[in-house]
């Protein structure tokens, strides 16, 4: 058997990419800070595979889709003879052409419901009008995307557990060619033609530029932060004024409405400072916070902050309620520290835009 060119230097940049990328988006998931850079790896990952889509109808040896074998009776048969001599295959075995076009698919639903759950969730990037609309199903937003996100990631871990058994039980060379580009066999080596070429390199740069460009314009349409922001001294000057003079200003709608009530009721006794005003101003404060408390916010802390309510009994402040005790768990300690901070009441030194009713994941510090 000789060796024989199988993936092009294209194919295999692809891959590689393919495989960084993936990696970035997998490891900031989980954190709210890193939510942009999240997004914009999603997207740039969907460059890179639209392009492969692309490339799969170029007439590539190996790599055009006409070249997968999606013969259920030979996945079988390969799956079976795993651990036997197997059939051996120049480009894409049965159970990894699977594997490619499942992770398209999947792919495609991830970004796709990525999109929209940081419009319906943030109120962010392009599809943000449906935090207007869809506010109260934000979670079911970002459950569909996880659901669609890990069965991505399993296909992904699957195929990378095939292609290491693959390497401990058959030929050194499976792995290898994914970098070299050589396998043994009895097929014609990959010769690119000026067009594929020239398509390759749009390509695979087209998905570079387009991280780039994400990472370094966070108001670019997928990304822009479409939260207005809020003066509150304009909006109600009363309440900017008497509520802001001992601590920062508290944005209405981080609290439900009973619990303002609750404070505005015993304001002479306010976290034991007397905070007592005159009472129309009382009342026009009041209803101000009610008017724009969390049962009226298409904010995603309001939004979060109402559905746990029902593990707390009515909360007399924002630091005691379980929604922000989960999300600032082992923060307190840090806050405590920092004589920048001083105490875990004083929002803004790790969420600067508080203030003007914004908590945008991006923002925050510390
Ligand atoms: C006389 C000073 C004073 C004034 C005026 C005042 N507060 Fe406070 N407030 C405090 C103190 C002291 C605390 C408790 C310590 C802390 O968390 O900073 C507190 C705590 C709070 C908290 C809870 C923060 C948390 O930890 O979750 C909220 C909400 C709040 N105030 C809202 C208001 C509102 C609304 C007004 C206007 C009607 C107001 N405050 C006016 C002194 C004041
Ligand atoms: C010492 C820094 C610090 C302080 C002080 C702080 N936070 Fe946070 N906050 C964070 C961090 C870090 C996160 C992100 C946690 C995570 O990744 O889930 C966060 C998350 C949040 C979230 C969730 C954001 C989202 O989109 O899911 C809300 C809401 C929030 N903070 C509100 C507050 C409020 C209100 C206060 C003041 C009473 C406060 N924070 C004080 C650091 C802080």
């Amino acid at each position: 058997m000789k060796k024989i060119l199988v993936w092009s230097i294209y194919t295999r940049v692809f891959h590689l990419l393919a495989m960084v990328l993936m990696l970035g988006v997998y490891l900031s998931r989980d954190e709210d800070r890193w939510l942009s850079i999240h997004a914009s790896l999603g997207y740039a990952i969907g460059v890179l595979f639209l392009g492969r889509v692309v490339w799969g109808f170029l007439d590539i040896p190996y790599s055009t889709f006409k070249d997968f074998s999606f013969n259920i009776v030979d996945l079988k048969a390969y799956m079976l003879a795993i651990f036997g001599a197997k059939k051996s295959y120049i480009g894409h075995n049965p159970a990894s052409s699977y594997a490619i076009i499942g992770m398209m698919v999947l792919l495609f639903l991830s970004i796709v419901t990525g999109a929209l759950a940081y419009g319906a969730q943030e109120g962010m990037g392009i599809a943000s009008f449906l935090n207007h609309t869809w506010f109260a199903k934000m979670k079911l937003f970002k459950e569909v995307h996880e659901f669609f996100a890990n069965a991505l990631m399993f296909l992904i871990f699957a195929h990378i557990a095939g292609a290491l058994l693959d390497r401990v039980l058959h030929s050194k060379l499976i792995l290898r060619s994914m970098v070299d580009g050589y396998k043994e066999g009895d097929g014609k080596s990959v010769r690119l033609s000026i067009f594929q070429k020239f398509f390759g390199f749009f390509w695979l740069g087209a998905a570079v530029a387009a991280l780039i460009y994400l990472l370094a314009s966070p108001n670019s349409l997928l990304l822009a932060d479409n939260n207005p922001r809020v003066d509150y001294a304009k909006v109600h000057p009363a309440f900017a004024k008497e509520c802001g003079s001992c601590h920062m200003l508290y944005p209405p709608f981080l609290l439900p409405k009973a619990s303002w009530d609750e404070m505005m009721g015993s304001l002479e006794n306010h976290f034991g400072d007397d905070a007592s005003l005159d009472s129309q101003t009382a009342q026009s404060i009041k209803a101000f916070l009610e008017d724009n408390g969390a049962e009226n916010s298409t904010k995603e802390a309001a939004v979060y902050m109402l559905s746990h309510l029902k593990n707390d009994t009515m909360p007399h402040s924002i630091t005691q309620t379980s929604f922000w005790k989960k999300r600032h768990h082992g923060i307190e300690k840090v806050a405590l520290n920092d004589p920048k901070i001083g105490k875990i009441s004083n929002c803004k030194a790790c969420h600067p835009m508080i203030e003007q009713g914004s908590i945008n994941d991006r923002d925050i510090k510390g």
